[in-house]
């Protein structure tokens, strides 16, 4: 896998009608990077089967931490493996807000993905309220060190930096704020993994669009973006993995 990812998260859109969109998007793939789309669960045996064989890869939006048993509704690591997931972004701020996961779910679902063979993209970011109290450093590493330890397969990780106050909002974190932060994190992570951090994708995500990435992917320790709504359509998405392949 390169380590220039760009990922894409469909969160919860995204029907059958949908899958020509990840045709497209596999068929553009740049050659230097990982593309990855994570489509809503139903999607993503489809999504994979239709992208076999193409540099596109398919990853689950979060898994349960139990291999599997009785708990309803869920879904497990080793089912999204069986479906053709080859990653799952565990710990969004969405999830951690509307699901109440804590940092000790996440810390049990980056193991489950682990054990199941998907890369685990941990996601980690501060609320507006956080960074206005000049917390934000020091709230993204303590989320860091509550859900990772040495134990973790520091091969099958990716760190994404979301603020929360930059999800959806058209704001983007500047890129001062995202090279400290970005600096800060992959420090937190040497502190945890030794040198071994070095090798660990670091993705920022919030707002990145085709007019932003560039800059984006300029900044130190930014090794690629996690794409949430410039990520539902090839058009927009295709120029995002473009600019990633030229940074
Ligand atoms: P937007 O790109 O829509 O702001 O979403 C970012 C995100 O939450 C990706 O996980």
């Amino acid at each position: 896998m390169a380590k220039k990812i760009a990922a894409g998260n469909w969160k919860m859109n995204g029907l059958m009608g949908d899958l020509p969109q990840i045709d497209a998007i596999a068929a553009a793939v740049p050659t230097g990077i990982t593309a990855l789309i994570c489509p809503p669960a139903l999607l993503v045996a489809p999504a994979a089967a239709r992208t076999a064989g193409t540099a596109l890869r398919i990853g689950g939006q979060t898994c349960h931490s139990a291999a599997k048993g009785a708990h309803t509704g869920e879904i497990s690591a080793n089912m999204l493996r069986d479906a053709g997931a080859d990653a799952v972004i565990l710990g969004h701020s969405e999830r951690r807000q509307d699901q109440g996961e804590t940092d000790a779910d996440i810390a049990a679902k980056i193991s489950a993905a682990q054990s199941a063979g998907l890369q685990a993209i941990f996601c980690v970011g501060e609320s507006e309220a956080t960074r206005d109290a000049g917390h934000a450093l020091a709230h993204v590493a303590d989320q860091i060190t509550a859900a990772l330890n040495a134990n973790c397969d520091a091969q099958q990780l990716m760190v994404a930096y979301e603020p929360i106050w930059a999800i959806g909002t058209g704001k983007t974190a500047t890129p001062v704020q995202i090279s400290e932060m970005h600096a800060h994190i992959r420090a937190t992570l040497a502190g945890i993994f030794g040198d071994t951090a070095q090798d660990i994708p670091l993705l920022y995500g919030g707002s990145v669009n085709a007019t932003n990435a560039a800059e984006i992917f300029a900044c130190p320790n930014v090794d690629g973006a996690l794409v949430g709504g410039a990520s539902l359509t090839a058009d927009n998405f295709i120029p995002i993995m473009q600019a990633l392949a030229a940074a």
